[in-house]
């Protein structure tokens, strides 16, 4: 057990100026093993930019970004998802031409060191082979509760499911961190309340760290173990659920966007 507190992904003092905008500034995290992490903060604090910067998609312009302790600052998107870090989009991006269940595939793509453009030529290699790749996308599907559409195509389905769809997606790729960036958005009450039991699920069954981006203050104050907020660029408080639901900052920062409440 003792290993088990130990800080699985580390950001460093990170920057990211945009042209004459600081989007962040001095940011540091540290996400234990097993962590279910939120990072909270009004629209346009940082946020996406921060999962940007931790999957490879910005280069940031300080600091540095920490995975089991070795820098992975500045490596691709596809590096740094070999390396196990995983995430979804704030806009879904699904090939919503595919099935449900080639989204899945594709996601393997990563785990057979071929670029996404082959891994989209090989799916109907893919699909064939009764492999352990077909198997665990379909045991992906069960875990997010789409097995009974998997041979929809994405865009027909429902939006929330398109966001679980899009989890399964990002799990198939077999990570130790997954980041997710407001998933319940455009979700109704009961996909909302569904989402919250699947990521608590989906944390202990795959054993991993999950740093969550989440609107739905709901969702955050109820699964959320640790949170970080942000506010223009800068972290204004961390600690507990309750601790940042009574902190006067983030109450302030809040004022006339939303309000801090459990339910
Ligand atoms: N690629 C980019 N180029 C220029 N400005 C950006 C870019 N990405 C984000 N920004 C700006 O950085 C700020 C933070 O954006 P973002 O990280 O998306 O915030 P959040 O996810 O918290 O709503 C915003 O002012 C946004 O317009
Ligand atoms: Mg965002």
């Amino acid at each position: 057990m003792s290993k088990n507190n130990d800080s699985v992904l580390v950001c460093e003092n990170i920057g990211m100026q945009f042209g004459g905008l600081a989007a962040v500034r001095n940011f540091d995290i540290s996400i234990p093993n097993r962590a279910l992490y939120g990072l909270i903060g009004p629209n346009g604090a940082g946020k996406t930019t921060v999962f940007n910067i931790i999957s490879g998609v910005l280069s940031p312009t300080a600091g540095r970004v920490k995975l089991f302790g070795e820098d992975i600052t500045g490596l691709t998107p596809d590096e740094i998802a070999k390396r196990g870090v995983a995430r979804t989009f704030q806009n879904i991006r699904l090939f919503r031409d595919l099935t449900v269940l080639d989204n899945v595939l594709v996601g393997h793509h990563l785990r057979r060191k071929a670029t996404l453009g082959e891994a989209l030529l090989a799916l109907p290699r893919y699909r064939k082979e009764e492999s352990g790749m077909m198997h665990t996308s379909r045991e992906l599907l069960e875990a997010v509760g789409l097995k009974d559409v998997a041979h929809y195509r994405a865009s027909a389905l429902p939006y929330g499911q398109q966001r679980r769809l899009e989890i399964a997606r990002a799990l198939a790729t077999k990570p130790k961190v997954l980041l997710l960036d407001e998933p319940a958005a455009g979700m109704n009450p009961a996909e909302t309340e569904q989402l919250m039991q699947l990521i608590l699920d989906i944390r202990d069954r795959f054993n991993l760290s999950i740093l969550l981006i989440e609107h739905e203050m709901k969702v955050v104050m109820n699964i959320c173990e640790h949170i970080t907020v942000l506010d223009h660029g800068e972290i204004i408080a961390e600690g507990t659920p309750s601790e940042i639901q009574s902190n006067e900052r983030v109450i302030k920062a809040y004022l006339g966007g939303g309000t801090i409440a459990r339910h």
